[in-house]
């Protein structure tokens, strides 16, 4: 089986990928990636000379690439993760949004629809000329909107009612796969997760912005009174989500992901601060003088709230690991990998993150 993974480079991908070359030593996987401000290799250090394993720049936006790049390798499956993923970026720059997450997926169904298809067959598209093809689409609970009440969750069959640029792109990215699904008969299946965190997080998300800023005795951004509320999982166990639904779910379905794990921004901070000072020998309470509250993001969605019962009874999907222990896990691995750190954060990485990150 040969396996594109797109984004394989970022945060999320770098794990999907890794979890998917050592896992699955039969298939060939090529991760595709055009190596953006988010994405990485030294994120894959680790596997990066694995003989099951191809690394391959490109750019989704480029529909002529990607036809050739199908042609040539013929994959039979597809994990589709490149995606601009920052809140904050896509309200000072919509439109890189609307071209990589909308017209890049639209450009990767193209490519997977010919390729799979011929372009020459006559007559209405029919499920079996997709025999044995696979075409993943990972997307967001952003797409869901915000949540008011404390009893109310996503479910699959929740109504899209995406509020930033960011979740609106990723909701019109969400139709197309559907629509291929239904118009071309394309094999395709979806997942929608709640936030992710764990090692090479790129530190301008929550959680890697805060242990970077408490290392660095830098005050802690926290937008308007840090009350909005964000459900979180250990980013290894979105991974192993995203194995399962692979291989087991169901085509034309559609699963949330989520570790029933809601925490409120400020609650989130102190914890990272009590972890923080005991890690680095302070004592209690030094770390959280660094909150700062500052002006809330615009549009900023109050809560998000998966239920994820569906993957859990349907594919027999547990996340592995207690909220705390990931948390305890995330701040080692970030304290033990500074190179990383100092690399993704200095100025030579990337000038545009450099000003973003000075001017907190
Ligand atoms: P990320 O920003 O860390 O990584 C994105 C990757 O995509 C990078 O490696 C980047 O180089 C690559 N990329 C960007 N534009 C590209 C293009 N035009 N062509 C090819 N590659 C391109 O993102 P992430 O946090 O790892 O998220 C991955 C996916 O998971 C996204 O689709 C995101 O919407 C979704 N998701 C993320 C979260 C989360 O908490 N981070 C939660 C649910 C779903
Ligand atoms: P983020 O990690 O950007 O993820 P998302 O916006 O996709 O949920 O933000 C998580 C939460 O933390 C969100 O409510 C915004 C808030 N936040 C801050 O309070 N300060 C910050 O510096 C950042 C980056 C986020």
């Amino acid at each position: 089986m040969k396996i594109v993974i797109t984004g394989g480079a970022g945060f999320i991908g770098s794990h999907v990928v890794r979890l998917f070359v050592t896992k699955y030593p039969d298939y060939q996987i090529y991760n595709l990636d055009a190596l953006t401000y988010a994405g990485n290799l030294a994120n894959l250090t680790d596997i990066e000379n694995a003989p099951n394993y191809t690394f391959v720049k490109g750019d989704i936006t480029d529909a002529g690439f990607l036809t050739e790049f199908f042609a040539e390798v013929k994959p039979d499956g597809v994990i589709h993760l490149a995606a601009e993923s920052h809140v904050d970026r896509s309200i000072t720059d919509p439109m890189s949004f609307v071209m990589t997450n909308v017209v890049g997926t639209v450009n990767l169904l193209n490519a997977a629809k010919d390729a799979w298809k011929g372009t020459g067959g006559a007559g209405p598209p029919v499920r079996s000329a997709f025999d044995g093809k696979r075409f993943y689409h990972v997307s967001t609970d952003e797409v869901y909107g915000s949540l008011h009440n404390a009893d109310e969750f996503f479910l699959e069959d929740t109504s899209y009612d995406p509020q930033s640029p960011y979740s609106a792109s990723k909701a019109a990215s969400d139709h197309f796969v559907r629509a291929y699904g239904n118009t071309y008969k394309l094999p395709v299946v979806l997942t929608n997760c709640s936030n992710n965190y764990g090692p090479n997080h790129f530190p301008e998300k929550l959680i890697p912005l805060m242990i970077h800023n408490i290392q660095q005795n830098k005050p802690l951004p926290v937008y308007g009174k840090g009350e909005n509320v964000r459900d979180w999982l250990f980013v290894v166990d979105h991974a192993r989500a995203i194995d399962a639904v692979f291989h087991n779910g169901n085509l034309g379905e559609t699963y949330n992901i989520g570790g029933f794990n809601e925490w409120k921004n400020i609650d989130l901070v102190h914890l990272l601060c009590d972890i923080m000072d005991r890690k680095l020998g302070r004592e209690t309470g030094t770390s959280a003088k660094l909150i700062t509250y500052v002006t809330d993001r615009a549009g900023h969605d109050l809560r998000y709230a998966i239920d994820a019962n569906k993957i859990m009874h349907e594919l027999g999907w547990q996340p592995s690991l207690q909220f705390e222990e990931g948390l305890e896990k995330t701040v080692d691995w970030f304290l033990q990998n500074q190179e990383w750190l100092d690399n993704v954060t200095s100025g030579a990485y990337q000038g545009y993150y450099q000003e973003m990150y000075t001017n907190r």
